[in-house]
């Protein structure tokens, strides 16, 4: 069998984690196109490559969309009131908690409304560009969160989202701080048809 362990790719998707504590440390902006150039690596159907991308370095927008989405996610939450949420409703509350966990970078990767696939292409896009993050000592999360920014038009002005595009994946990147222990996979169930 092959031995995984020592191909560089499993070691960095097995190592991955989201990163929710970063050092001050700007991202360059050279890391960030070679994020990107993976990003558009990923398969699309049809071959439509139906992204743009919008890199935010703007600390200042980043803590107004945080403080838009807060109070939105905490009813929504609160609402739902599903299991395992307590905490993240429990951070929501605490004025001092930004969604963005104050990373130095947002990328948003936007998905073309026409195009058929859009959001499973940006998705496969995200992974890749966090993966390749990874690569390079850069840390990453997904911040589903901040999609809700969708319902402010000032704020996507802000933002420079153009109409026909829709936020697909909202990641954030920066140089981590101390690692958390990764989130440990159940055994997945596997059916072989043969
Ligand atoms: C679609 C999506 C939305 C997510 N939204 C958030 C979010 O709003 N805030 C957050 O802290 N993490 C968010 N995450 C990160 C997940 O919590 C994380 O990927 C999951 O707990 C597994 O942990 P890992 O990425 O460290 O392996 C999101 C992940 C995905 C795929």
């Amino acid at each position: 069998m092959t031995d995984t362990e020592s191909i560089e790719i499993f070691s960095v998707i097995r190592e991955r984690r989201s990163i929710r504590n970063y050092t001050n440390r700007d991202v360059p902006d050279e890391a960030l196109r070679a994020i990107i150039a993976a990003g558009i690596q990923a398969p699309t159907a049809l071959g439509l490559q139906p992204w743009q991308f919008v890199i935010v370095k703007d600390r200042d927008l980043m803590q107004r969309v945080s403080d838009y989405c807060k109070p939105i996610l905490v009813e929504k939450i609160g609402e739902e009131a599903r299991s395992g949420t307590e905490e993240f409703l429990a951070a929501l509350k605490n004025p001092g908690f930004n969604i963005f966990y104050n990373a130095p970078v947002l990328v948003l990767i936007l998905g073309a409304r026409e195009a058929v696939s859009s959001i499973l292409d940006c998705t496969l896009c995200a992974e890749n560009m966090m993966l390749a993050a990874w690569a390079l000592g850069i840390g990453s999360c997904w911040i589903g969160s901040a999609a809700l920014v969708q319902q402010n038009p000032d704020l996507l002005a802000a933002l420079k989202v153009p109409d026909d595009h829709q936020i697909v994946a909202p990641l954030i990147f920066g140089y981590p701080g101390p690692l958390s222990p990764k989130a440990v996979r159940r055994e997945p169930r596997i059916t072989w048809v043969s």
